[in-house]
């Protein structure tokens, strides 16, 4: 009689909690239970930041982008007065979605019954409400989503408790302060459907094992170091003196970022921003992959990159940044495609959870900090 796959058991919890030389990977219900899913949400997903995108991708007074958030739908939008704010994507009236994808608005008009709020969301107009006793525009503005930012990467965190996001990013801003994130700019963005477990695409991210296998027709075999972290993140950087952030030896690449620190120039830095979001740190660019979880088997993975200003006012950065784009591309399907396979394996009545390698110590980190996270160990 196989046994119950799931095994969502305190012996397969401590298999895996146990020194990299001896320990397993974890049991197939840390990534198939929707119990457990439900239990992540609430108790990590719901409760920690998550990052949603860039605040150059929304210059200009009235500039919006509309997108599905853990919590919900959630739109990010900079009022008249140029303040950048998140609001959950419901009108006040009866929850009709406000706005779809991205643009630029002077006030939100709600497709059902019209009413309007102001983009720094104010309930701006409200018709045939007379009749509504004790009813108060004040109110009825939207429902903001707490916000923080670094260096132009903003979050939001659903947890009003939740400690500041500087707190959360510990030492990594200090960390890449050479590549001088904050005068970055997002030229390029692509999302794509995985039908996976939100865990396997951060802990793909953070091995270069299966580079030699996944990757052979593309970026190939890496090596990589293990960097200590303080703070809600991990860290590995893959040593290469040329960025590795496109496909061929030969191709030309765009200037280094100036002033990167000693180790910054010796690779590129891959983390994971505990939960969802991984940040890539190259020696000319920075892009992400950052995961949106939709249920215990389903997660969206939206693929963003950026270049230094200086980069991208150059004539030919068009041209440049093409091969870039690329391999991101590429890259992130050929992880998706090896992802959705382990996912479909891991529903095997059979699974049992395997021994680790010396190069899947991150991967073991991850699946630690969200047992903490769930107080399991
Ligand atoms: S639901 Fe928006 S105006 Fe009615
Ligand atoms: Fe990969």
């Amino acid at each position: 009689m196989p046994k119950d796959t799931s095994n969502l058991s305190p012996e397969a919890f401590e298999q895996a909690s146990v020194p990299l030389a001896t320990a397993r990977s974890m049991p197939a219900g840390f990534y198939t239970s929707p119990e457990f899913f439900e239990r992540e949400r609430k108790e990590i997903l719901l409760k920690n930041w998550f990052f949603v995108g860039r605040e150059d991708e929304l210059p200009d007074p009235g500039d919006y982008r509309a997108f599905d958030t853990v919590g919900g739908p959630a739109i990010l939008i900079r009022s008249q007065t140029g303040e950048l704010q998140a609001f959950a994507n419901f009108c006040r009236h009866r929850g009709s979605i406000l706005l779809e994808g991205k643009g630029n608005c002077k006030r939100i008009v709600c497709p059902y019954h019209a009413w309007s709020y102001l983009s720094d969301g104010t309930l701006y107009g409200c018709p045939d409400m007379e009749d509504a006793e004790g009813f108060d525009r004040v109110e009825n503005g939207l429902v903001p989503i707490r916000m923080e930012t670094w260096a132009g990467f903003i979050f939001l965190t659903y947890n009003d408790t939740a400690r500041p996001l500087l707190e959360h990013l510990g030492d990594l801003p200090a960390r890449m302060s050479s590549h001088r994130p904050d005068a970055m700019r997002c030229t390029w963005k692509i999302e794509l459907d995985c039908a996976c477990n939100w865990k396997l695409l951060l802990e793909n991210a953070m091995e270069t094992y299966h580079t030699g296998t996944v990757h052979r027709d593309s970026v190939g075999a890496q090596t990589s170091r293990t960097i200590a972290t303080r703070g809600d993140w991990l860290c590995i950087q893959v040593l290469s003196d040329r960025s590795i952030a496109t496909l061929q030896d030969d191709m030309p690449t765009l200037p280094r970022i100036d002033g990167l620190d000693e180790n910054a120039q010796k690779g590129t830095y891959f983390t994971v921003i505990h939960p969802t979001c991984q940040l890539v740190f190259a020696q000319d660019c920075m892009w992400w992959l950052n995961v949106t979880p939709r249920a215990h088997d389903r997660s969206t993975l939206e693929i963003g990159g950026c270049f230094p200003e200086a980069a991208v006012g150059r004539t030919d950065f068009v041209q440049m940044a093409a091969p870039y784009y690329e391999r991101w591309e590429i890259v992130g399907r050929e992880d998706m495609s090896i992802l959705e396979k382990q996912q479909r394996a891991l529903s095997s009545v059979h699974f049992c959870p395997g021994p680790l390698s010396g190069r899947d110590d991150q991967v073991q980190a991850l699946g630690l900090w969200v047992l903490a996270q769930l107080g399991v160990v």
